[in-house]
């Protein structure tokens, strides 16, 4: 079932934003029944934060369990790599099985050379850019991408407060994808919440991921259905 998120080799088609939980904050030891629980709630899409513990502080988990994940879910998965290194091990998280391997450009030496390794496994490649990254440091590589993350917190936690300076960068993405005709997914990451999400929704962002709106509600269910009605409604 991988219909929400298109092979690479079909156009986009944008027309709801999609929730995406992030795994991070679940609970590890009962990781099939989290997704389990995730997809019952209706959750159409799930990111995975690979965390090294020196491109960001935190050590999370890598392939592996990718690699589990993908066993578990029949929803598509985003595998965000905040490593170090990322323009040799990219190719390792685009053979997982994954849909969408997302890279920090701050963390490439060959972004294009990278981009086109994980595009060429047939999985969607996805550039990440932190808080303090601009978009122009993106822009001469958006026809060479599916899709931009925009970060609002700075990677490497969840639970962390949204960065409204975000809202400015999806929007200018949303005019250069508007204006030159190019086919990407706007992503955003990071502090979304039944607060933030209309903004970013409004903005232009497709793939909104979020960690603890979800994973430390009680209620998945109707944590992810109060979101999506929010993210639908500012569009
Ligand atoms: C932060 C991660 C996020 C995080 C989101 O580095 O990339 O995906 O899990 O968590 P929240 O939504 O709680 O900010
Ligand atoms: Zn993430």
């Amino acid at each position: 079932m991988h219909s929400v998120i298109p092979p690479r080799t079909t156009p986009l088609v944008v027309d709801t934003p999609i929730i995406l939980p992030a795994l991070l904050l679940c609970d590890f030891g009962h990781l099939a029944d989290e997704i389990k629980k995730l997809e019952e709630a209706g959750a159409k899409a799930l990111h995975l934060d690979i965390m090294d513990g020196q491109f960001v502080p935190q050590l999370t988990y890598g392939k592996v369990v990718v690699e589990a994940v993908r066993r578990a879910a029949t929803v598509p998965i985003e595998v965000h790599m905040m490593v170090e290194d990322q323009d040799k091990t990219a190719i390792d998280y685009a053979n997982t099985g994954a849909d969408i391997v997302t890279v920090h450009i701050e963390g490439l030496t060959r972004p294009e050379d990278t981009l086109a390794t994980i595009a060429s496994t047939g999985v969607r490649a996805h550039l990440a850019i932190s808080p303090n990254t601009p978009v122009s440091d993106v822009e001469p590589l958006l026809s060479h991408c599916d899709g931009v993350l925009v970060m609002s917190v700075e990677p490497g936690f969840g639970g962390q407060v949204f960065q409204p300076s975000a809202i400015e960068k999806i929007r200018r993405l949303h005019e250069l994808r508007t204006s030159q005709g190019q086919d990407f997914y706007i992503g955003v990451d990071g502090g979304i919440s039944t607060k933030t999400i209309a903004s970013v929704s409004q903005a232009g962002a497709d793939l909104i991921v979020a960690g603890s709106a979800v994973l430390q509600q009680e209620n998945y269910a109707h944590a992810l259905q109060e979101l999506e009605d929010l993210a639908r409604k500012a569009r």
